[in-house]
């Protein structure tokens, strides 16, 4: 199965995808490019090192160079991806998202890295967690694929909060591409069953 990643900062998601095609977690995976609209995203050193093409975009080719390169893969993943995607890439194509949090909980438009984070230790939850959801042209709110939950302690920080979803985000993504490389699974409407 060959994967695009699509990331703007770090990368721990497209180095998690990366390790467990390594070591044999994930078989018969490649990772075809990695295309960021940040040029100094860390994500596009972790691909260098890795050997993997890094492709950089920008407002004014965005839409074009997406097009072509989303044609040539069979499943694109948004690992810390920026920008939202225009609904005319997001049509017909098979696109995951990671979020970090319990969606439908704490997601959509500008709900984004520490802003979570604080907005779950203000609602009071004593759960938090990371989502893997197909990507569709409501923000944050395709079907849902795999969650995992954290406890939230009264000490927490969004740091230490961001940190402890971290380590699940890791783990479901690639359980994720895992699911839809077995393609034993279907939609009904926003429902994934497996
Ligand atoms: C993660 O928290 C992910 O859920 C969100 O953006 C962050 C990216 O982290 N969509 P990283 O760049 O993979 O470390």
């Amino acid at each position: 199965m060959k994967l695009a990643v699509l990331a703007s900062g770090e990368g721990t998601n497209l180095q998690a995808i990366i390790d467990a095609i390594k070591d044999g977690t994930l078989k018969n995976v490649s990772i075809e490019y990695v295309i960021s609209d940040n040029p100094n995203a860390n994500a596009l050193v972790r691909a260098k090192r890795s050997g993997i093409r890094q492709i950089i975009i920008d407002k004014s080719n965005m839409v074009n160079v997406l097009d072509s390169h989303f044609d040539a893969v069979d499943l694109i993943v948004l690992a810390g991806f920026m920008k939202i995607l225009p609904s005319k890439l997001v049509v017909d194509r098979k696109i995951i998202n990671i979020h970090p949090s319990l969606l439908p909980l704490f997601g959509g438009k500008g709900m984004f890295g520490l802003r979570v984070h604080k907005a779950v230790l203000e609602s009071g939850m004593k759960v938090s967690g990371a989502t893997v959801h197909f990507v569709t042209e409501n923000v944050d709110a395709g079907p849902i694929i795999i969650q995992e939950c954290v406890p939230v302690d009264s000490l927490d920080t969004p740091e230490t909060l961001q940190e402890k979803v971290h380590v699940v985000e890791h783990k479901i993504l690639v359980k994720a591409i895992q699911i839809l490389q077995k393609g034993k699974y279907r939609i009904e409407g926003n429902k994934v069953i497996y």
